[in-house]
Formats: structure tokens, sequence, C-alpha cells
């Protein structure tokens, strides 16, 4: 037998020549895969359970492999665990280690088993632990939203379309809408973990084992719903990973047009809400300034999830069947992913509770921009006029408000009635925006008892979830 050059290293009684020095450091994943530390201790405990269960390990040896592992968990808690480059990734690492500790039991934990089932497991695990982690910040802002909008179901604001005032709404009902949003990302997320809730343990590097393995046993212990259906699709598929991107995304674009309302809602032209000072910073050179950062940042994140979905589905597109190394590189996006859902979704669920709507100025904008408009025409037909006939009378009525700098309100009976002999004074009641509101009480509508109602079931379904 030749001398292994490179002893060190678990897979390389093959070759005859040391790896290169830059290509260890160029392919090994230690560095970032070791995130998945506990994920992989957790497969190998299973696995190593069903092993002895059917007799390919002994009981001896599973003690020792359990109470190994226990102490590497513990090692790399307190920080002592010295990960090795030489050693590539996570799982060869803690392998190697094992073997340390305990001997040739430790060797005989990889028995039917590949690096790619294993990897293929262990990402698995780490997501649907993220994705609960999530699903918390994302009930946390979707109580936040709740609680805002039950203070002002009946607070009115100007609703927009083209960012042009259109109709009177209540800010209760705006933020109900970002509530829908999130109720969907949450319905989003759970739709994904039951495609990743399964286990591609068993399926070793393509092909399967030839062992008798208890594939049922390893995944009710892991917590999965099922053992995967095909060996070749466990260790290649990472549909689960873009799908979670996709969904992450997602919830970065709604956070970002938040976002992109709280700015503009905080800026002076608005002046809608006033923002918590605990999250705006100042300008370094403009004494005056308080800029919304938060909200700001979280736009801009928005980008790098959507950047790791394009990154992930350009990973796979091209791959044949089973596994290749391009795989290594589902990873660091996958991580960043996770690590700026949850961190975007803190920062707006802490922050959330702190906006202090401007309740006179969001009035006094709606008041401006003729938002009763539509309740006139609509007043009109109930009056027995066609409504295109209604809408050019109201559009006449309009010009006569921007003459005269006034609202529809603003308007005298006798001007009004130049419009139509059908109007009397009960149009002022049409007119305000309270009655406006008030009366769009269908499923749906931004009237503050409907706002009240629609509030009452979304917090009732958060309470059953
Ligand atoms: N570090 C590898 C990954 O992240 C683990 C699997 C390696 N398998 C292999 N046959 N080289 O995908």
């Amino acid at each position: 037998m030749t001398t292994n050059v490179n002893t060190e290293k678990l897979s390389s009684a093959r070759f005859a020549t040391a790896t290169d020095a830059f290509v260890e450091v160029f392919t090994a994943s230690v560095d970032f895969d070791q995130r998945m530390a506990s994920e992989d201790i957790q497969g190998s405990l299973a696995h190593a359970q069903m092993l002895c269960s059917i007799g390919v390990l002994t009981a001896d040896e599973l003690d020792a492999i359990q109470r190994g592992l226990q102490q590497i968990a513990t090692e790399i808690a307190n920080g002592t665990f010295q990960w090795s480059v030489k050693q590539e990734d996570v799982h060869m690492n803690i392998e190697a280690r094992l073997t340390d500790l305990i001997g040739i039991a430790g060797k005989k934990l990889h028995t039917g088993r590949s690096r790619n089932d294993q990897v293929a497991t262990d990402i698995r695990l780490y997501l649907r632990a993220e994705i609960n982690l999530i699903i918390v910040q994302l009930h946390r802002l979707q109580v936040a939203l709740l609680d805002l909008a039950e203070a002002h179901s009946d607070t009115i604001m100007p609703g927009f379309t083209h960012l042009q005032v259109a109709q009177p709404v209540t800010f209760g009902h705006h933020l109900m809408a970002w509530f829908e949003m999130l109720k969907r990302d949450h319905e989003r997320l759970q739709d994904c973990t039951k495609r990743l809730n399964v286990m591609p343990l068993g399926a070793a590097a393509l092909a399967g084992t030839s062992y008798p393995i208890d594939r049922h046993m390893t995944a009710a212990l892991l917590g999965f719903s099922r053992p995967s259906a095909n060996s070749l699709d466990s260790v290649s598929d990472r549909d689960f990973a873009i799908e979670f991107a996709a969904v992450g995304s997602i919830i970065m674009m709604h956070l970002s047009r938040f976002s992109e309302e709280l700015i503009l809602w905080s800026s002076a032209q608005f002046n809608f809400i006033e923002m918590p000072d605990a999250f705006c910073t100042g300008s370094s050179i403009m004494p005056q300034k308080k800029n919304p950062d938060v909200p700001e940042l979280v736009r801009g994140k928005s980008g790098r999830v959507t950047g790791h979905l394009v990154s992930l589905l350009m990973l796979m597109k091209s791959q044949p069947l089973a596994y290749n190394k391009d795989n290594q590189e589902d990873k660091e996006p996958l991580f960043d992913t996770a690590d700026t859902l949850n961190m975007c979704l803190r920062a707006f669920a802490d922050m959330m509770p702190h906006i202090q709507p401007k309740k006179a100025n969001m009035y006094n904008s709606a008041k401006q921009g003729f938002a009763t408009a539509t309740d006139l025409a609509d007043y009109l037909v109930r009056k027995g006029m066609a409504f295109r006939d209604a809408h050019e009378a109201v559009g006449l009525a309009v010009r006569l408000g921007l003459s005269s700098q006034r609202d529809l309100s603003e308007l005298s009976l006798a001007e009004l009635q130049q419009f139509s002999s059908t109007i009397s004074d009960d149009v002022f009641k049409v007119l305000s925006l309270e009655g406006s509101v008030a009366s769009r009480q269908h499923i749906g509508g931004t009237a503050p008892d409907t706002v009240r109602k629609a509030i009452q079931t979304a917090r009732e379904q958060l309470l059953s979830e």
C-alpha cells in the first residue's frame, strides 16, 4: 500500500499528492457551514440510533457516539472546538473530532450515509428552525399592526391611487391591508415547510445503500413528515431552498412597500406620522435632520433577498442529476435570506407600536383632495342620475372647488344645485369624510365598525394558529 500523503483528511487515501493549498481553501465550506453544526449533530444522532436498531452498530458503539457528539456540541457551544479547513466542511470536522474522541466507533458513524444526503438533511433541519423563528417575528408584527389598527379604526386619512388623493379611508383600514399581506406570507411559509419537511437521509451518495436501513425511524426521530421518495432527487433537490427564498423575497417586497409609505408619511411634505426617535438617526452635517433609517434600510435589504432568489435559481438551472459540488453555493444565500428576514421583521415589530399618527394632518389632507367626489356621484345616482352623467356633474363641481380653493363640502347648497337640481341639504352628510368612510360597511370596507370587526376576526385567527 502506498503511504497516504494526506493522512489528516478523511477522504484522501485515493490521492497520491496532497490537495493544492489554495484549492483546499477554495473548496472548503467550513467557514460558513459550521452554523449547521447542531443540525449535523442532530442528524448523526438519529442516524446512529437507527444503525444500532438494525444491528449495524452495537449498543456500546452507539453509546460512545452519543457521548462523543454531546461533548462536541459542548465544545462548539463553548467556542473551544477547533474548526479546520483541512477537514473541508462541518460534516468532516465533526466526524474527525468524534474519531479523535472515541476511536473506531467514530469511524463507523458514516456507514450507509454520504455527505450528500447528510448536507441535504442538515439544510432542511436548519431552515425548518429558521422558519419557525421568522414566523415568531412575523406574528409579533401582525399583533403590533392589529393593536395600532384598533387604536385608529376611526382615524381618517386620504386613501391614494397613483399617489394622488383618491377617497378617504381609515388609518386602521390601511394598516389592516398590511396585515393581510403578512397573513398570506405566513401561509406561504407554512406551505413551503410542507415540502421542506421531507427527509433525504438514506439516499446516501445518490443510489441509496445496501444496508437494511429504517428510514421511517430516522424520519420520525428528526421530526420529518416522511422519508423522501427518490434517492437521486433527495441529494440534488434544492427546490425547498428556492421556495424559501421566493417567500422571503415576497415578504421583503411587502416590508419594502411598508417602508416606502413610512418614509413618505414621515416627510415634512406628508407629515402624517412621527417616527420614533429610537428608530431614526441624525445627519453628520445637517443638524435639523431626523432620517427614517430603519425603513430605508429594510427597503434596501429587499434587493439582496431577491438577489439570493435569483442566485439559487441560477445555481440549480443547469445541474445534471444528482449531487454536484455547485450545491455548496446554496448556503450563503440561504443563511443571509434567513438572517435578513429575521432582522427586518424584528425591527418592524419593535418599531410599529411607537409610530404616532398625526391625526389632524391626515384629516386635513383627506379634506384637500376632493376625496368625497365619488360619494357625491353615488349620491346623484341614488337620486336617479346615470353614473356617467353623475361623474360629469361632479367633475364640474370639482372645477368650481378648485377655482375657488374650497372642498366640495365647503360649497353652498345653491352652488351645488347648479350641477343637479336633485341635490338637497342631506348632501352634506355624504360630502363629509366621516359620512364617506362610514358608508363603506360591506366586507372588506373601510367603515370604522367594519374595520373593528375585521380586527376582531384577525385576532381570533391569530390566536387559533
Ligand atoms: N460541503 C458540501 C456541501 O455543502 C457537502 C457535501 C459534499 N459532498 C461531496 N460529495 N463533495 O454541499
